[in-house]
């Protein structure tokens, strides 16, 4: 197939040939932001998750985070949030914060666009000198954009993660060198720090 034809699967159109819009959300998205987790996380947890989003952007322990939106057309299609994490019992001070949430609304997930908002998203954490990312998440996904199981690299999760969930608990490090040389007890913001975010 030539190198610029459409490919007739929909998905993989979006994936390898269009750039979607992506920038950092404004006041005024807020609304549209806790519709989209409210969608893609359903029923019983959309709502919860809708409002853990709410608090934790006026949480103040939070900051700084990075909140960006991905656009198709007019409309906002994606979610990313990372906010601040301190990692303490260390022996140098570190930058890192933490992916949660994210959310695609339904019709547009598996297109790439969740992948684009993470790359998206850790370049300009990079740019601001942030060295580590932390994620809880599923492991067959995260890795895909360069996540790495934590707690054999010696990064605590703020509560005890079950043996068998112990890979859902990923790092990434911005700047190299940090994973080896840094470890510690990741303590996340006042409301991402909550129990119930923590148990499955
Ligand atoms: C998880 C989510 C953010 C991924 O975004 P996305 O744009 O759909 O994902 P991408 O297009 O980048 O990647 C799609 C791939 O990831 C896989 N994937 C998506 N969610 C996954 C999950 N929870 N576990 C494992 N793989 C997953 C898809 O099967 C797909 O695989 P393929 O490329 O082999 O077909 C999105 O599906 C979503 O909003 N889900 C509901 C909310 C949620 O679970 N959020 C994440 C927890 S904070």
């Amino acid at each position: 197939m030539p190198k610029n034809s459409i490919s007739p699967e929909k998905g993989k159109d979006i994936k390898k040939e269009k750039a979607l819009e992506i920038r950092k959300s404004t006041e005024s998205d807020k609304l549209e932001i806790e519709n989209i987790h409210t969608k893609a996380f359903g029923e019983t947890e959309g709502p919860k998750i809708a409002k853990l989003v709410r608090d934790l952007f006026h949480d103040k322990t939070a900051m700084p985070l990075l909140s960006l939106v991905a656009i198709e057309g007019e409309k906002i299609i994606g979610h990313i949030l990372y906010t601040k994490v301190k990692i303490t019992q260390t022996t140098e001070p570190v930058s890192a914060q933490i992916l949660a949430p994210m959310a695609i609304l339904p019709d547009f997930q598996s297109k790439g666009v969740g992948a684009q908002l993470i790359k998206k998203g850790l370049n300009l954490l990079k740019d601001s000198g942030v060295e580590l990312v932390f994620v809880l998440g599923h492991p067959g996904y995260y890795p895909r954009t360069g996540f790495t199981p934590a707690g054999v690299l010696g990064y605590e999760a703020p509560y005890h993660i079950p043996e068998e969930h112990a890979d859902a608990w990923m790092v990434q490090e911005l700047c190299s060198g940090v994973i080896g040389r840094i470890k510690g007890a990741v303590q996340c913001s006042d409301i991402l720090n909550q129990p119930e975010h923590w148990r499955e």
